[in-house]
């Protein structure tokens, strides 16, 4: 590859998109307040040297604030799988928001019931929690899997994403053991006293870590969704289930992605059995 005129035709595009978007680069150049300069620190990954501030959205539309028009590949990463503010999500929200007031009173309200037997009647699990992120969701999952067992570890697949659990920031080294996610900042503790970790589509190297009998669960996507799509192997999926049965270790599926299978998700589409199941974004 000719790295020289690599850097040219990236020089070129950043500079061709710094003359579009001469409102994002102001509101860029202004946020003094905002840590990086942005509000959450991985919008500073974006192409080019500043993100596109939104305008609006609607659909599968985007619109930033210097006009521009684009197709949403995205869709804020499964949030808005559905669209950008549909209109029955718009009309829920006004009405409880504005019409009957009160976003953040601290009690229930009598719809909570009723999404809970909707997602029973497409995932098949009996009983929902609620929480305000899919990394929440996580955390929670594994507190009551660790309660309920008595184990003190939690089994992630290599790259896997869940969210900024910490447990989950372990992968395979190159020795095969276990070892902390490279560029994991400010870690609370050596992430093997709380994690082990397989290879996603490797039962035997999965069995390998379940044999120590320490794994309150595994947590895991049907299939991997945050470095690229890996689909599991035939049979990959009911082998995890038969060995967490075998070694007494409770099943976490995160349907965050996932749930674009279809209405309930892989659990769904791949008649899964898990003993928990999290989900976040839509939801
Ligand atoms: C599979 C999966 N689980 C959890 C999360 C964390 O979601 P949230 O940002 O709602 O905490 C993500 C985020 O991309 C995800 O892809």
């Amino acid at each position: 590859m000719d790295r020289t005129r690599l850097h040219a035709l990236l020089a070129r595009e950043s500079a061709e998109a710094e003359r579009r978007n001469p409102r994002s680069r102001a509101a860029y150049e202004k946020a003094d307040h905002l840590f990086g300069r942005v509000p959450m620190t991985w919008m500073n990954k974006t192409a080019g040297a500043f993100p596109r501030y939104l305008a609006g959205a609607r659909g599968a539309r985007i619109t930033d604030v210097d006009g521009h028009e684009y197709i949403d590949f995205c869709l804020g990463d499964t949030g808005a799988m559905a669209g950008h503010s549909p209109a029955a999500v718009t009309e829920a929200v006004d009405r409880r928001y504005g019409a009957l007031g009160g976003a953040t009173a601290m009690l229930p309200t009598e719809d909570a019931e009723w999404v809970g037997a909707e997602l029973t009647r497409r995932f098949g699990l009996a009983r929902w929690s609620f929480s305000l992120t899919a990394t929440d969701a996580n955390r929670w999952a594994i507190r009551l899997a660790r309660a309920v067992t008595g184990r003190p570890k939690i089994l992630f697949n290599s790259y896997c994403y869940h969210g900024s659990v910490d447990e989950s920031l372990i992968v395979v080294g190159p020795d095969g053991r276990g070892t902390a996610r490279p560029g994991n900042v400010g870690a609370p503790c050596d992430v093997t006293l709380t994690s082990r970790v397989a290879e996603f589509n490797d039962l035997a190297g999965l069995e390998r870590e379940l044999a120590h009998g320490d794994v309150a669960a595994v947590l895991m996507e049907p299939a991997l969704t945050n470095i690229g799509i890996v689909l599991p192997e035939p049979g990959y999926l009911a082998g995890v289930r038969d060995l967490t049965r075998r070694y007494g270790t409770l099943l976490i599926n995160d349907e965050t992605h996932t749930f674009s299978a279809g209405p309930g998700g892989c659990t769904a589409a791949w008649d899964l059995d898990p003993d928990l199941l999290t989900i976040g974004k839509a939801i």
